[in-house]
């Protein structure tokens, strides 16, 4: 018999993921170099026009089904916090000029998803870790991040 106290310290920890769509334009330049060093760099990345992506973000998150609820978090929840505090931010905007949390980085997919990190690990009750980010620039192009730091 296992004594009752001892049972309640096991807990599983489940992932849930969602995943977001949102389409945002962008020009991948350093202010700092020619419009010569720009193209030898970036190519048509830094045409200066812009140009769009239709992104794809998944969110995973991590925790224990609630007693009450069998929820890590209600999917629901988590779908109207990112959406209204975050993806409303980006969706049909200019990524270089249009985007608080982005302001004075280059727009890439690297620098986005760290900003994304803070921007909606904010958002999460404190019961819930953000545990993972992943955003498809293209069907190809994958950017995944955890949180991590040098
Ligand atoms: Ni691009």
């Amino acid at each position: 018999m296992v004594p009752a106290a001892h049972k309640q310290q096991v807990k599983p920890r489940v992932y849930v993921s969602r995943r977001f769509h949102f389409s945002a334009a962008h020009r991948i330049y350093n202010p700092a170099w020619s419009d010569a060093e720009n193209a030898r760099v970036f190519g048509p990345c830094s045409h200066p026009a812009g140009h769009g992506h239709n992104y794809e973000l998944e969110v995973v998150i991590a925790g224990s089904p609630h007693p009450d609820t069998g929820y890590v978090m209600d999917i629901a929840l988590l779908k109207k916090l990112v959406e209204e505090n975050v993806l409303s931010q980006l969706d049909h905007r200019n990524l270089n000029t249009d985007v608080p949390f982005l302001a004075d980085q280059i727009p890439t997919s690297e620098n986005l998803i760290v900003s994304l990190w803070r921007e909606i690990q904010r958002l999460l009750p404190s019961e819930v870790q953000l545990v993972e980010l992943r955003l498809w620039e293209t069907p190809r192009n994958c950017f995944i991040y955890h949180g991590e730091t040098y």
